[in-house]
């Protein structure tokens, strides 16, 4: 439980986001299946990351760890070895579904398994298109729940047309189809993130690509290389909204990643009248990042949905906070995939923030949002999801009274420092 305060002054200073989790999960992951030595600069020290660091650890990979440095030693896929027990994922779901792709063509057994939150997320867009390729999975309900087992095997090839924008399905197959024989082509309804194609040619694999298709050709051995994580966007979000909405506020983010795929939440605060400038761009690691400079503004509200929800799906909690400070409605639609999050997002968001008075509602595929609301403080809980807890307290801030937060530790899964952080915006 922590208490907090509706703050007197306004945001402001300077700070760096810890490193982004997706890229963070992925250069371990790659890392481990790389022939030689890879390094990890700004590697994101947070629950999630470190459960993939552990489950791979469990497979004879040799990774050490010291905060955002680290060091992964492996000879290639064949390196890996049978777990002796199971490999706990955590809450992680991006730890779950892209290491069934890899454990899809490694010839041993394995059984996956995490948190309660984990129990209730969908496996079955994975273990679907993974049996396609020869791949022995199960679990319960057919596939569908972990407990997972997997018995990699030889895998065959696919040409898999997704019905979910889903970087972890899209890079389940794709970490499948390096070990397959043959072509292995997936196609997405909207372009996902990219990272897993972006880090896949940065350790030497050819990756093509066209709009919202990529293939690979199995067989290609990766080679060991240097990451330079960016600061992760999805955290930095949480300071973009608050140095909006706080009156007053400025706050300068550095060093964030700026990948086309995952800026949604740029374009949004843009439309909604933010003012944010974007300076120091440039590109290392194939990812894109720069310095984002946030200053408080009026906002009004506007409609959400179609191409752009899977470039903002992890910001739409803190987009929800941002609307109950938005002059009119806003509509979010097209965000089913909210439903099947580390909570059910459409329900935990509009819950939590109508304990703190927001006028919002729940619709079948996200939110309808009527601003602008003065929040209060009330008695509120993260649900054990990071950002729903990091959304409150950012609520928090321009709420009248005191907020108490239940499960204000759930942050740790992507942004161990967030607290310290708002608390140093606070008092410079
Ligand atoms: C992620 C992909 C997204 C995102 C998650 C991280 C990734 O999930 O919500 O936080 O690293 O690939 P989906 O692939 O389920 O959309």
């Amino acid at each position: 439980m922590r208490l907090l305060r509706n703050i007197e002054n306004a945001l402001q200073g300077t700070i760096r986001v810890p490193g982004d989790k997706s890229i963070s999960h992925r250069a371990v992951m790659l890392g481990s299946i790389a022939q030689g030595k890879t390094v990890i600069e700004g590697f994101l020290p947070g629950e999630d990351c470190l459960s993939t660091i552990h489950c791979f650890q469990k497979m004879g990979v040799t990774i050490i760890q010291n905060g955002e440095h680290v060091e992964v030693f492996s000879d290639g896929l064949e390196e890996l070895k049978e777990p002796a027990g199971i490999l706990d994922v955590g809450n992680s779901g991006t730890t779950i579904r892209l290491m069934l792709g890899i454990l899809a063509g490694t010839p041993f057994h394995a059984c996956l398994q995490g948190d309660d939150s984990i129990a209730k997320r969908p496996m079955k867009r994975v273990t679907e298109p993974l049996r396609l390729m020869g791949a022995a999975l199960d679990g319960r309900m057919d596939g569908t729940y972990t407990p997972i087992s997997v018995r990699g095997s030889g895998l065959k090839s696919i040409n898999y047309v997704s019905s979910v924008a889903s970087a972890q399905v899209k890079s389940a197959i794709l970490l499948a189809g390096l070990q397959a024989e043959g072509t292995t082509t997936v196609t997405e309804p909207h372009l996902s993130r990219d990272h897993t194609e972006r880090m896949l040619e940065a350790f030497g694999a050819q990756v093509e690509r066209d709009e919202r298709t990529v293939s690979i050709q199995g067989g290609q051995q990766l080679k060991g290389t240097t990451v330079h994580v960016p600061g992760d966007i999805s955290s930095a979000a949480f300071f973009l909204v608050a140095g909006a909405i706080v009156p007053n506020s400025q706050i300068t983010i550095q060093n964030t990643g700026l990948n086309p795929t995952r800026t949604g939440i740029i374009d949004v605060l843009k439309r909604m009248g933010a003012n944010i400038e974007i300076t120091n761009i440039s590109t290392l690691s194939s990812e894109p990042r720069g310095d984002l400079h946030i200053t408080a503004s009026e906002l009004k509200g506007i409609e959400i949905g179609g191409e752009i929800i899977p470039r903002l799906i992890d910001e739409i909690p803190i987009i929800a906070l941002a609307a109950t400070q938005a002059e009119g409605i806003t509509i979010i639609k097209d965000a089913h995939e909210l439903k099947v999050k580390e909570t059910n997002r459409i329900d935990t968001v509009v819950q939590e923030l109508k304990k703190m008075g927001a006028r919002i509602e729940a619709t079948e595929d996200g939110m309808v949002i009527h601003g602008k609301t003065a929040l209060r403080g009330a008695d509120v809980s993260s649900h054990g999801d990071h950002r729903i807890g990091m959304m409150l307290a950012v609520a928090s801030c321009i709420a009248e009274g005191e907020t108490t937060l239940h499960h204000p530790e759930a942050v740790a899964v992507s942004y161990p420092n967030f607290f310290e952080q708002l608390e140093q915006l606070q008092n410079a």
